[in-house]
């Protein structure tokens, strides 16, 4: 079952709702932009690759429940659709890369009719050649692995934040297919615990065997000889960063600390190199996730909250980027990625 998918009877997007997990497996419905938009801010679809997928299938949302009567109607509706989605969350490029690719379909368009079905083929597309990409990052990067590692991750850069296989846990996926014996530990990932739910039940599903810890473990777990490599999803890379979730740059100064290699693990879609670190936008989110634990209260209501939902680990923290295209190693060149 992939984490996103097109409805072709309905016209809708189905998705797996994340916030259940990992209590409850459950497959929703958006039939509207507005639903959709909600699913994105309240996380029950993430991780940059399936925000790209979501992106794309949102227009093509757009389109089909449009009462345009022209195509210049029609292209009004999308392209406000878009901008209202791309908004929805700053920091995964993904989901401006899909939604501007798949508006850019339309360019040929003859009537409404065509132009749906070009939107729908383009955001099909690119849920399809994620997977793809996907599969070929795993076998590049299962290459870095040795039989007997233990890899360190955080967040969750699995099939749950993809269409599916995954980028980071696609690595480790390929390369426990490949016969490799793979360990993984999981930081919890505070404070929405996407380790602790989305990868760790991702990995039990599939008989990897996972070991959680809470996010300020990992220093102790490396000084103790217990991380042979970690590896890590991304949201944006610029060209002197690599933008994931809150934490992961104290892992990355930590592994460097003791000699660990640090991989990122990312489709060529997530590198955003025309810019740099301080020109982007980090999420800040709603302070009830750290005052609250579920439906907890574990903080004085009133008290100040920083919630920033991602970090920028600088490129000398980076031993290498695994894409689809190839694993790439600093300086970093744009152009070698880009194949
Ligand atoms: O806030 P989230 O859960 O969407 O953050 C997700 C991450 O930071 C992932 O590591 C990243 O998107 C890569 S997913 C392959």
């Amino acid at each position: 079952m992939r984490t996103i998918d097109w409805d072709y009877k309905k016209n809708s997007i189905t998705m797996t709702d994340q916030t259940l997990l990992p209590g409850e497996y459950k497959v929703i419905e958006c039939s509207t932009v507005d639903s959709l938009c909600e699913a994105i801010k309240r996380l029950r679809v993430r991780g940059a690759p399936a925000l790209g997928a979501a992106g794309g299938f949102g227009i093509a949302l757009a389109a089909f429940k449009s009462n345009a009567s022209s195509l210049n109607e029609l292209m009004d509706d999308i392209e406000n659709a878009g901008k209202t989605i791309i908004a929805t969350r700053p920091t995964a490029v993904n989901l401006s890369w899909s939604v501007n690719r798949v508006i850019s379909a339309v360019e040929d368009a003859r009537n409404i009719k065509e132009a749906r079905m070009f939107i729908l083929d383009e955001a099909k597309a690119i849920a399809d050649e994620d997977v793809e990409k996907n599969m070929r990052l795993g076998e590049y990067g299962a290459s870095l692995l040795e039989d007997g590692d233990t890899v360190m991750t955080h967040c969750n850069a699995g099939r749950l934040a993809c269409v599916d296989w995954g980028t980071a846990l696609g690595v480790i996926r390929s390369a426990r297919a490949e016969g490799k014996d793979i360990k993984v530990i999981s930081c919890e990932t505070r404070p929405l615990n996407q380790g602790s739910r989305i990868t760790t039940w991702e990995l039990v599903q599939d008989k990897i065997p996972v070991t959680l810890i809470t996010d300020s473990m990992s220093g102790h777990v490396m000084r103790k000889g217990m991380v042979d490599k970690v590896i890590v999803g991304a949201d944006r890379i610029t060209q002197d960063a690599v933008f994931n979730k809150i934490g992961t740059y104290t892992h990355a100064v930590l592994a460097k600390e003791h000699d660990i290699p640090f991989y990122v693990a990312a489709p060529v879609s997530t590198f955003d190199f025309e810019r740099m670190e301080d020109e982007i936008e980090i999420e800040l989110r709603d302070p009830g996730e750290m005052r609250y634990f579920g439906s907890h209260q574990i903080a004085p209501l009133d008290v100040e909250v920083y919630n920033p939902a991602f970090d920028a680990t600088p490129m000398e923290y980076v031993s290498a980027i695994i894409t689809e295209n190839g694993i790439f190693y600093p300086p970093f060149l744009i152009d070698e990625v880009r194949i």
